[in-house]
């Protein structure tokens, strides 16, 4: 970053901040905002107390433990449903503008389905939540499903595989922006539906293990869009005005670098951007599925000998639905992965995501990794993210809403963590600064360590350690924490 940021910087900059010998030079805009996040089936616990249903990952984890790693469920997790104002305490403590949490939908609906009255134990518990965050003076960014499906949706009529499910959502969206409005100013309406549609109806590694591979993940990727646009429409006509708020989705893609700088290794990256973040992101922002994933999908379904393409249409209506539904994109982004085109193609009975993605996927030896398979460490992955989301998206205003590294070790001296947010955050200042993208917040996860679904408690992700062999679940501070403060706190980064 130039010297002329470091004289803009030391104007804005506190004097900490600026008199302080570790400054690099690295200022955040005036108003950008810096946030931390974590989401209720990962942090509260309570799994069935005060009225609570019981949801998919709840069923999945307790009825078959030995789908997760370390045979851990969800039921009591950081325990973050009790201990939610020691949590609120430690997000203040930071510094921070902003706080990222989910709502549970079976806290409000336990069966998934609208009533008469929400529960009304649920509501109070997301009322105190939001209102002692106002108190604090910190944002509270709102998603409405984080991945906890309610048991009944999916036993009653296959869950996001059917139709059925996006008025269901849209109900229990407006039932949200009624009781909350007031209080929450941002909201997400669903996390990461790669990972709902893939993991959980393609291939069936997440609940509800449908494997479908090739057709579920698709089919609930409508539903998904068509369930996120009708809650979009229903805040832009009925609570926009009275609320003032912002409405979106978030949506999660590694960055798959090109392994080489032949056009064919190029375009393997652009098809893996386009399957994985753009299979939502276009309809959202440009309107219709992408045309690479079209084509490819129709090709191999027809190739396959089957009639229709395995991919459903989008109507022109449905098109226009979903098109526009966005106040702002946000991005979950942790890793990055190197790609390659394939030498053949692969077999046209082989249905699955990756043949229909059509890549060589690896990941260099050198890259650090995190506390999954999938989490390899490449800082300037996240600056050509950025840079590549404003070019294909036509410069849209973009906030992070999730960044972080996770590791086994779980360790307090967790230097790697603060390398990884310092050479992730440097990069996002570059794309900032360097090549002006319209980025303006930043989101850490983890503040705490939490259920990491499939891998339960061996992956560690928090700024802060809790205790999971402690009744208490108590929390400590790692040196993370320490340093992440003093970022948020001096809006510079750090060394
Ligand atoms: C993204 C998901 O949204 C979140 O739930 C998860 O904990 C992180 N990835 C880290 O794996």
């Amino acid at each position: 970053v130039s010297i002329l940021l470091f004289a803009l910087g030391c104007v804005h900059c506190s004097i900490t901040c600026c008199s302080s010998a570790e400054v690099n030079k690295h200022f955040f805009p005036p108003g950008f905002k810096i946030g931390v996040a974590n989401a209720a089936p990962q942090i509260e616990g309570a799994w069935n107390e005060d009225g609570k249903g019981e949801t998919i990952w709840d069923r999945y984890a307790i009825s078959q433990p030995d789908t997760i790693y370390d045979h851990s469920s969800p039921q009591v997790a950081s325990d973050s449903y009790h201990k939610w104002r020691e949590d609120l305490e430690m997000v203040k403590e930071m510094g921070v503008d902003h706080y990222r949490l989910s709502i549970a939908w079976a806290r409000i609906y336990p069966d998934g389905y609208k009533t008469d009255k929400p529960n009304e134990r649920g509501v109070a518990y997301y009322k105190n939540l939001l209102r002692s965050l106002r108190a604090l003076n910190i944002e509270p960014m709102v998603t409405l499903y984080h991945w906890d499906l309610p048991q009944k949706l999916q036993d009653d009529f296959g869950g996001w595989l059917s139709p059925k499910i996006v008025d269901i959502f849209a109900d229990y969206a407006r039932t949200c922006f009624e009781l909350f409005g007031d209080e929450v100013k941002w909201w997400t309406t669903i996390n990461e539906p790669k990972q709902i549609c893939e993991l959980g109806y393609g291939s069936g590694v997440f609940p509800p293990a449908i494997n479908l591979p090739g057709v579920g993940n698709y089919q609930c990727a409508k539903n998904v869009l068509l369930a996120h646009a009708k809650a979009y429409h229903i805040y832009d006509k009925e609570f926009r005005q009275k609320n003032q708020g912002k409405v979106s989705i978030v949506i999660d893609t590694i960055w798959f670098e090109p392994n080489t700088t032949k056009p064919v290794d190029i375009e393997a990256s652009e098809r893996a951007l386009q399957f994985s973040f753009g299979l939502y992101g276009n309809p959202v922002f440009n309107g219709d599925w992408p045309a690479v994933v079209k084509a490819r999908v129709a090709q191999r379904s027809k190739q396959a000998g089957l009639k229709k393409s395995r991919l459903p249409t989008l109507s022109p209506e449905e098109i226009a639905l979903i098109n526009g539904t966005h106040d702002f994109l946000c991005i979950n982004h942790y890793a990055s992965h190197m790609v390659s085109a394939l030498s053949d193609e692969p077999p046209f009975t082989d249905t699955s995501f990756d043949a229909d993605i059509g890549v060589n996927d690896s990941i260099p030896s050198e890259w650090p990794k995190g506390g999954e398979a999938w989490f390899a460490v490449w800082p300037p992955g996240m600056r050509k993210l950025l840079v590549w989301l404003k070019n294909t998206y036509n410069n849209p205003e973009i906030v992070i809403t999730e960044n972080g590294f996770s590791d086994n070790a779980g360790t307090l001296e967790d230097d790697h963590r603060i390398n990884y947010y310092r050479d992730y955050v440097s990069n996002c200042l570059d794309a900032i600064y360097i090549d002006n993208v319209n980025l303006t917040g930043y989101t850490a996860w983890s503040i705490l360590d939490d259920w990491e679904w499939r891998v339960g408690y061996h992956s560690l992700i928090g700024m802060y350690k809790v205790d999971f062999n402690d009744p208490n679940r108590a929390r400590t501070p790692r040196k993370s924490a320490g340093y992440f403060t003093q970022v948020a706190k001096n809006r510079c980064l750090v060394d």
